[in-house]
């Protein structure tokens, strides 16, 4: 193989890229300057290996973005124009850039400011230029019927705008006139409130009700203190002077102490013998009064008709027998003094006895 030319390395990668069907500014005509290997200037096998060739920088794997497509002149793109070419879905757009040799991923843009998006989402992205930051790419992405996530200068800046819009004045409607009923109307001064006179008939009632409650109280309790002492009977003294025995003449019969005391002082004969005596105005029938009748001379019973003569012997009517006698006796001071704890009674022979009569 003495008139075959040995191959340098820059040679080799133009030849396999063009067996690769490479982009038209690959082709033979702008084929690159051959490198000056200093490996092979100096005739070492080492730097005939093809472990010697550059190898290129692994791309970013990345389901939607295109293949990475070679510069003219057979420099690949960056990492930075890579990843401006998936954000803009147009690689052919993609300005041409510098070769670089180190390919590093590009800064992150910092997000525009809220004001600037608009004009960056709506901007259309003119070939060659520069790559686009991350708000103008969201906002681009973003649609106004679908909203998404956004920042808290975007919420702020909406917030702003809608309070920024007039509301449209609520203007109420007149009120209707109000009826002559509603209207309340003063009540006359001399009328009485119909409240007053139910207020005072139940403070009457009340009044009423308490002011008979505390008499009943008071009349038990009088009634109370009463039952703690005992009973008196409030009776006239069986012992009683009714006067000197010349005021009651012979044959006389004196009422005036019928009333009071409930006896006749008689001064008149029995059995022969002139006495002066007390009868008991009591009816030996069944108790009533008897009167004393001076012109028939006689007591006559108003209740059956029993009639007694002057001396008191029964002799007509149902009166059983004669009327009583009270005890009487000349006092001390002359007077007659009638007795009326003890009686005597004729058909018991007591007439007889001297304490029932004063002998005239
Ligand atoms: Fe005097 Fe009957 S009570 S007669």
């Amino acid at each position: 193989m003495a008139d075959k030319k040995k191959m340098s390395v820059a040679e080799m990668l133009a030849a396999a890229r063009k067996s690769d069907g490479g982009q038209p500014g690959e082709s033979g005509n702008a084929s690159p300057p051959p490198i000056q290997d200093s490996a092979s200037d100096h005739g070492s096998p080492a730097a005939d290996a093809p472990a010697a060739a550059p190898k290129p920088a692994p791309a970013p794997k990345s389901a939607a973005a295109p293949k990475p497509a070679v510069q003219p002149g057979g420099a690949r793109p960056s990492v930075a124009e890579m990843l401006a070419m998936a954000r803009s879905g147009k690689a052919a757009e993609v300005a041409p850039v510098a070769t670089a040799p180190v390919e590093r991923p590009a800064p992150k843009p910092k997000p525009a400011p809220p004001a600037a998006k608009p004009a960056a989402a709506s901007a259309p992205a003119a070939p060659g230029a520069a790559a686009r930051d991350t708000a103008s790419i969201l906002a681009a992405a973003r649609k106004k019927d679908k909203p998404g996530p956004i920042t808290k200068a975007e919420a702020a800046a909406s917030a702003t705008a809608t309070a920024t819009i007039e509301k449209p004045k609520l203007v109420a409607p007149p009120m209707p006139a109000k009826p002559a009923y509603a209207t309340p109307q003063a009540m006359p001064a001399s009328r009485p409130s119909a409240v007053e006179p139910r207020r005072d008939f139940f403070g009457t009632a009340l009044a009423a009700g308490f002011g008979l409650l505390g008499g009943v109280s008071a009349l038990w309790t009088l009634l109370t203190v009463k039952f703690m002492f005992p009973n008196v009977l409030r009776e006239p003294p069986s012992k009683f002077k009714v006067g000197f025995p010349d005021a009651f003449p012979a044959g006389q019969v004196q009422e005036k102490f019928k009333a009071q005391y409930g006896i006749w002082v008689v001064n008149t004969e029995y059995n022969g013998q002139p006495q002066i005596f007390a009868l008991k105005t009591v009816c030996t029938h069944l108790g009533c009064t008897p009167n004393w009748l001076e012109a028939e001379q006689k007591y006559k019973c108003p209740c059956h008709g029993s009639g007694f003569y002057k001396d008191g012997i029964n002799f007509e009517g149902p009166a059983p027998r004669p009327l009583e006698r009270y005890a009487i006796r000349i006092a001390d001071d002359g007077q007659i003094e009638v007795d009326k704890s003890r009686t005597f009674q004729e058909e018991m022979g007591a007439w007889e006895d001297p304490a029932s009569f004063i002998p005239a």
